[in-house]
């Protein structure tokens, strides 16, 4: 079975020399990718040119490092994420490599793997792709002190909003560290600059055309503390937890979910299975919230198509179609289908209650920590000329991540609201 972590597949760092292991290079901080891939949740998982066309379909995302060489067959890399809709993370040659790949695709050149090489090669100062920085701003960007004495450095760039790096960092300018002698000289028209620095640099590209999530950036964010860019990666691995289903978005089954089995305490509970991410976070929630004496469990997780009919049906029968249309979903339109919606019950004073039994004060402290473990209140009070469903204080939806969840929660915001903006 495979693990709920998504799997990052890492580019090894080539060394200059024949012959060497590609992972002994730089091993310090190869170990401080997997480090900081692990701590945003992912799994690590090196790629071998030997074996790439096996690995590639085990992982849902790629990390493509810095180093010295960029070696040609590790462009499939970047072929089969855009193909399967795979983000991809480029840290210093890494972005250099994202950029070389999109300007050689427009360009449309046929090149040798020998002229490729050459174009490739850092020290060649004729690159068309990549350029030495000049030697006034080397010191911005790099301690050079002699040929074998390279040390960081610090410095600020500037962020475009409306770019996958202003998701990451919400503020305009930020210090980096830095550690290179090249820049991305060239950029294709599909690509755009999201950061520069104040020496004009460029600092981050990026691709997200047909909702791709592909970033590159020149500096070292392994070397520093924030992890966000990290856990933008795994996020963005979790791009199908932010599906759309509503009265005119059905859900479309192709890309289904896996539903694993759940065991609701409540007696009655009839549907308590659920997506096997939502499952475990849902779990850490309830585990959370009885510290504060808040027992929550499933109503109504996990329903197929027919079990929604059933549902919508019964709902006629007894409350009229007003009334349903506004709290029941037509089969096919429910999210409770993708196996994301989860309908809380509570137990008070060893009683499970639904709905409207539900205390003002509980439904607060729901609303209050649903995000922190990646929920949304999915029908909010006020946005029901929105989601055209009336306030439904228990019903939660899994979006993927805290971090989403909390750009919806923390602004106010339904899910139409959010992805429409987005
Ligand atoms: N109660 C929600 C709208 C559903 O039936 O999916
Ligand atoms: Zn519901």
């Amino acid at each position: 079975m495979k693990p709920n972590k998504p799997v990052i597949g890492i580019i090894p760092t080539f060394p200059l020399e024949e012959n060497d292991n590609p992972y002994e290079d730089r091993a310090s901080f190869v170990r401080m990718y997997i480090h900081k891939i692990r701590e945003a949740g992912g799994i690590p998982l090196g790629i071998l040119e030997e074996n790439i066309e096996e690995v590639l379909p085990l992982c849902d995302g790629f990390l493509w490092p810095g180093g010295s060489k960029i070696i040609q067959s590790f462009y499939k890399v970047l072929d089969h994420a855009i193909k399967n809709h795979k983000p991809v993370l480029g840290i210093c040659m890494g972005a250099q490599a994202i950029a070389i790949y999109f300007t050689l695709k427009e360009d449309a050149f046929n090149h040798s793997e020998k002229e490729l090489q050459q174009i490739y090669d850092k020290n060649k100062e004729e690159n068309p792709y990549l350029r030495l920085i000049d030697e006034e701003k080397q010191k911005n960007h790099a301690h050079i002190i002699t040929k074998d004495t390279v040390d960081t450095a610090h410095h600020k760039i500037k962020i475009e909003k409306n770019s996958f790096l202003y998701d990451i960092y919400e503020q305009e300018e930020i210090d980096v560290v830095s550690l290179h002698k090249m820049s991305i000289a060239r950029v294709s028209k599909d690509i755009l600059i999201n950061a520069k620095s104040l020496d004009d640099v460029i600092e981050g590209i990026e691709y997200h055309q047909d909702n791709q999530h592909i970033l590159g950036v020149q500096y070292h964010p392994e070397i520093m503390k924030s992890n966000r860019i990290f856990e933008w990666l795994i996020e963005s691995t979790r791009q199908d937890y932010q599906v759309l289903v509503n009265k005119s978005h059905e859900f479309k089954r192709n890309n289904q979910f896996v539903i694993t089995n759940y065991h609701s305490k409540d007696p009655l509970c009839e549907n308590p299975n659920m997506e096997s991410l939502t499952r475990e976070c849902f779990m850490a929630w309830q585990k959370y919230l009885e510290k504060e004496g808040i027992i929550i469990d499933v109503e109504s997780a996990y329903r197929s198509k027919e079990i929604q009919e059933q549902i919508y049906q019964e709902n006629i029968l007894e409350h009229g179609i007003e009334h349903t249309s506004v709290f029941v979903a037509k089969p096919g339109y429910s999210e409770h289908e993708t196996g994301l919606a989860v309908d809380v019950c509570a137990k008070i004073n060893n009683k499970y209650c639904y709905e409207r039994d539900i205390s003002e004060e509980i439904y607060a402290r729901l609303q209050e920590t649903c995000a922190d473990f990646g929920f949304i209140l999915r029908y909010p009070k006020g946005k029901e000329e929105i989601t055209l469903y009336h306030y439904e204080p228990w019903h939660f939806r899994y979006v993927g991540s805290p971090f989403v969840a909390h750009k919806i929660m923390d602004s106010h915001q339904c899910l139409e609201e959010y992805l429409c903006q987005k």
